[in-house]
């Protein structure tokens, strides 16, 4: 097995763990995401509803704002793994494409993984072609 196999195991189960925990009494559907740091740390998110809908956070921003309240930098991170077992693979959503868009590596790698079908990647910019930004 490859480090990269290796790390992604190790992703791929603290992602299951933050689905575990998600606060998703609306939808019912649990999101883990776990971000990898500048010195490999790793921080984790998950999704958070609340009973005014719109207020609901993804597991994805979730993960990278807790990166970022622990010191990592816009531009220092190069991987994160998103994990629910209620889809066939998840794709981030828009708001989280252009976070992920503002705060990743340009040469990050975007994994979904699911219980129920192969795993998929992208790049930052497969996510997000020409996004808005203000530099
Ligand atoms: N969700 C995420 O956590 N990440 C995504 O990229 C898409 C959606 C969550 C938000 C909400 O709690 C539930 O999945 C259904 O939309």
């Amino acid at each position: 097995m490859s480090d990269i196999d290796t790390l992604n195991d190790e992703l791929l189960s603290k992602a299951q763990v933050a689905s575990e925990n998600a606060y998703s009494p609306y939808s019912r559907i649990k999101v883990g995401a776990v971000v990898v740091g500048r010195d490999g740390q790793l921080y984790s998110g998950c999704n958070m509803e609340n009973a005014s809908y719109g207020l609901t956070q993804c597991a994805e921003r979730n993960a990278l704002a807790a990166a970022i309240a622990a010191g990592e930098q816009r531009g220092s991170m190069k991987t994160l793994l998103v994990y629910s077992s209620e889809f066939e693979t998840l794709s981030p959503c828009g708001a989280c494409r252009q976070v992920i868009h503002e705060i990743l590596a340009d040469d990050a790698q975007i994994i979904s993984c699911s219980a129920r079908d192969e795993p998929k990647s992208w790049t930052v910019e497969e996510l997000l072609p020409d996004p808005f930004c203000l530099d």
